[in-house]
């Protein structure tokens, strides 16, 4: 990659960064970065000599007026707080560049899209909608998917989200979806949920949401990493050609680590566990070295072939179905740096969709078009003055002229006597710039028409693409929504709106619908088809709703599509994820090693988890503990061999919780040696050995020994990891090897481990929560 890059080709004027690549940024920003100086001094430069003890009248008497150096700590402390988002509150960013890889010069003149090579630094921030800024980043959630490119045109910002669509199709409704989706006004309850009353009275009386819902009820509302996750700019853009011909456009970024999401479950515990979570991954797995990685695909199509199709383009309740329009691969984002400081970049950032750059525009979609008010029209109230352009994060890498002037704390020092244009006495400067020359020209676009407060009727079909992102899960994917809608509906005390939902529901999917029904205690108004539901693994129920699909309409005629389902074509790699090393004092310590170096080699992290931290035997060190982590925060678990640490992981209730939970979320386990014990003798023991088969499901405790369920345990565990049994096991990426075949079973781990979850294990729902 580094080989190949390039330099930007300079603009023929002056002003503008002649040069870009990756560091262009952070040069820019390190005007700004200080480091811890020697000397303690107050803000006006003064050394502090006592930074312990206020200045008083007496040791016990009152503290004086006169203590500047007291007053001014405290003042800057009592006003160290800003005005979090309105919405997307929470989130976490990085520094990175974008590097093309194919020119777009048919299509626009922007040169962050035609110049090929060149690295424009950018800044992503990723984000959930609705909890406060300290919320956990689980949530169930769309989530915020924002990039500014700092061009040498000026700052592109993409800002979309990890779902291609939105609840709404004008921006008039969004205080409305907002103020429904927060917590309830009278006691601020619940935070970062939407499983409340008031969401679906709004979203009820909504049609037009329906599709959307869909999407927020899939498994990429709770998304393992940033990383792992699709983003995709919403709206439909325009890209215009040197020669003023325009195209539109979709944007997608697509994750080089294929998309992947937790189960509910487990994502509720991690809010408690690690509320932290999603950000903390991202942090670490920066600061060890890999980058969290996307490409950027487009989806360029004409206005002619727009027209020709069942839906509208300008309706961001719709998406433009990859079958119609393959989405080209462009360019690669790496955000592989981050922040210095959580406040002044990530906090300060302030994206905005007017931020654009010459060969890029907007179409007429009314939810653009009220974002493009809403964008600049907030962040007066979060950052307080209209020079928050100035702010490091904010100011783009080529140079900003202009007669705008003063303002709360203005930073630059602007030359001269002349702060208007035209002029004379400052040689008219800074000047027009023709489009020719870079200058900014709107698309002419013709436009004309009655003013009327309405809806195009091509807007109006509101169920279409909600049955085809429907018909385009697979069972698991259609399983995992029926049982989050059960979730959320069951929350909502007003039986109306649980019913004004479950009508919905029925004109999306009639089994959906009865198996909603049901988890909500009414009797299907439709569909003869569901079983009783409720069980978290009921095999029947996965069945019918594999069967269940439905005509579609405002879909391009397709009746599924392709790129909508996650678990289809997804790379499985084992790169950034998390294994827990579950060991205790006597561990193997050649396993331990053994395990660590292909995990190390598959890009994959570890973590050692013992009763205590530090030594548990030659080079193995524990560095978590039992008690201070937990297993829905690792993708994976492996029990190494050593009998004296078998022995103790039995007799500790929080070992055998790792692996019920692994298996419970359908995660890989791996046990090599005496590892395998410790399943056997764990709650999922029944449960593997029914797997295994019969020779070592019907392992019977000896009579009449004081020692059996030791022995059984042991038995157990060798059986399970023979032969046939091993591998039928395997099939449910549960890899155990004998302490002979570690070579094999580590490839089979770390295999298993990519492949991300094995849906479909046996009698999950029999694993206590
Ligand atoms: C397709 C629909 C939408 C998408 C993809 C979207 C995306 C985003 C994202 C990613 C952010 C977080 C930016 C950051 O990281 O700082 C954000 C913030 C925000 N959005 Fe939207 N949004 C959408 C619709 C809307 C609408 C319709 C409005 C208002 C009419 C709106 C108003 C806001 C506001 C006020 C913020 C806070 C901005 C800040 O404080 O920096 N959004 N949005």
């Amino acid at each position: 990659m580094a080989q190949n890059r390039k330099l930007s080709t300079p603009l023929s004027l002056d002003d503008t960064a002649s040069k870009l690549d990756e560091q262009t940024k952070a040069q820019d920003l390190s005007a700004n970065t200080a480091s811890p100086g020697a000397r303690l001094t107050d803000n006006m430069g003064h050394a502090v000599s006592d930074d312990q003890n206020s200045l008083r009248a007496g040791v016990r008497g009152p503290t004086l007026m006169e203590d500047f150096l007291f007053r001014e700590k405290l003042h800057h402390f009592d006003h160290e707080r800003i005005p979090e988002r309105v919405v997307h509150a929470r989130g976490a960013g990085a520094h990175g560049y974008f590097q093309l890889d194919k020119s777009l010069s048919a299509y626009t003149t922007a040169k962050v899209l035609t110049e090929v090579g060149v690295q424009t630094p950018v800044f992503a921030r990723f984000s959930t909608v609705a909890g406060s800024r300290g919320s956990a980043d689980t949530a169930r959630d769309v989530r915020g998917f924002a990039v500014r490119f700092y061009t040498q045109e000026g700052n592109w910002d993409l800002v979309g989200n990890n779902i291609p669509v939105f609840f709404i199709q004008d921006a008039i409704k969004f205080p409305d979806l907002i103020h429904s989706v927060k917590p309830e006004p009278h006691n601020e309850i619940p935070q970062a949920a939407s499983a409340h009353d008031t969401f679906y009275d709004f979203i009820s009386l909504t049609p037009e949401s329906m599709h959307m819902l869909m999407w927020v009820h899939s498994d990429r509302a709770i998304p393992r990493s940033f990383a792992m996750m699709e983003g995709f700019g919403v709206h439909t853009f325009r890209l215009v050609n040197a020669q003023g011909h325009a195209h539109l456009v979709k944007f997608h970024w697509k994750p080089l680590l294929g998309v992947h999401s937790l189960v509910w479950d487990e994502a509720q515990k991690i809010a408690g566990k690690d509320p932290d979570f999603h950000r903390r991954t991202m942090w670490e797995s920066i600061e060890a070295g890999q980058p969290f990685e996307w490409e950027l695909g487009v989806q360029v199509f004409t206005e002619a072939q727009a027209e020709g199709w069942d839906f509208d383009v300008l309706d961001a309740t719709k998406i433009v179905p990859e079958d119609l329009v393959p989405v080209q691969r462009v360019g690669r984002m790496v955000l592989n740096r981050n922040p210095d400081n959580y406040f002044a970049e990530t906090e300060q950032v302030a994206f905005m969709t007017t931020n654009i750059v010459p060969g890029i525009d907007f179409s007429d979609d009314p939810l653009l078009q009220g974002r493009n008010f809403s964008y600049l029209d907030t962040q007066l109230s979060r950052l307080g003055s209209p020079n928050w352009p100035e702010l490091p994060i904010n100011r783009p890498v080529n140079r900003v002229a202009n007669n705008q002037r003063d303002g709360h704390m203005r930073q630059t020092v602007n030359r001269g006597r002349v702060s208007y244009e035209p002029n004379t006495l400052g040689g008219n400067k800074p000047a027009e710039v023709p489009q020719a020359r870079g200058g900014y020209v709107s698309y002419p676009e013709r436009v004309s028409g009655p003013k009327v407060r309405a809806r195009a009727e091509s807007f109006g079909d509101h169920y279409g693409q909600a049955r085809l992102f429907w018909n385009s899960m697979t069972p698991v994917e259609k399983e995992h929504i029926t049982r989050s809608l059960q979730f959320e509906l069951s929350k909502v005390e007003t039986r109306d709106i649980r019913l004004r939902m479950l009508g919905h529901l029925e004109r999306i999917n009639e089994v959906l619908a009865a198996q909603v029904a049901r988890a909500l205690g009414e009797r299907p108004r439709v569909g003869g088809t569901a079983r009783p539901g409720g069980t978290a693994d009921s095999a029947a129920e996965t069945a019918v709703l594999a069967a269940a699909t439905t005509p579609t309409s405002a879909s391009g005629r397709l009746h599924r599509a392709k790129g909508l389902s996650q678990e289809e074509g997804q790379p499985r790699l084992a790169r950034g994820r998390k294994v827990a090393i579950l060991a205790a004092e006597g561990v193997n310590a050649a396993q331990v090693a053994a395990v660590s170096k292909a995990l190390t080699d598959a890009g994959a992290m570890a973590d050692i988890v013992g009763p205590h931290l530090g030594a548990l035997a030659e080079g193995v060190v524990a560095n978590k503990t039992l008690a201070n982590t937990d297993p829905v925060l690792y993708d994976a678990v492996l029990v190494p061999g050593g009998a004296a640490s078998i022995q103790t992981l039995i007799g500790l209730g929080d070992a055998h919780n790792f692996v019920a939970q692994a298996y419970k979320h359908a995660k890989p386990i791996g046990a090599l040696g005496e590892g395998t014990e410790l399943l056997t003798a764990s709650e999922i023991g029944r449960l593997l050995r029914a797997i295994a088969g019969p020779a070592a499901g019907a392992v019977q405790a000896p009579a009449g020994r004081p020692d059996a369920v030791q022995n059984l345990s042991e038995v157990g565990g060798m059986r399970l990891a023979s032969g046939a049994g091993a591998q039928k096991l395997a099939e449910y990426g549960i890899v155990v090897g004998q302490n002979g075949g570690t070579p094999a079973a580590l490839t089979a781990f770390v295999t298993a481990l990519g492949h991300h979850r094995y849906w479909g294990r046996p009698n999950v729902g029999q694993v206590p929560a």
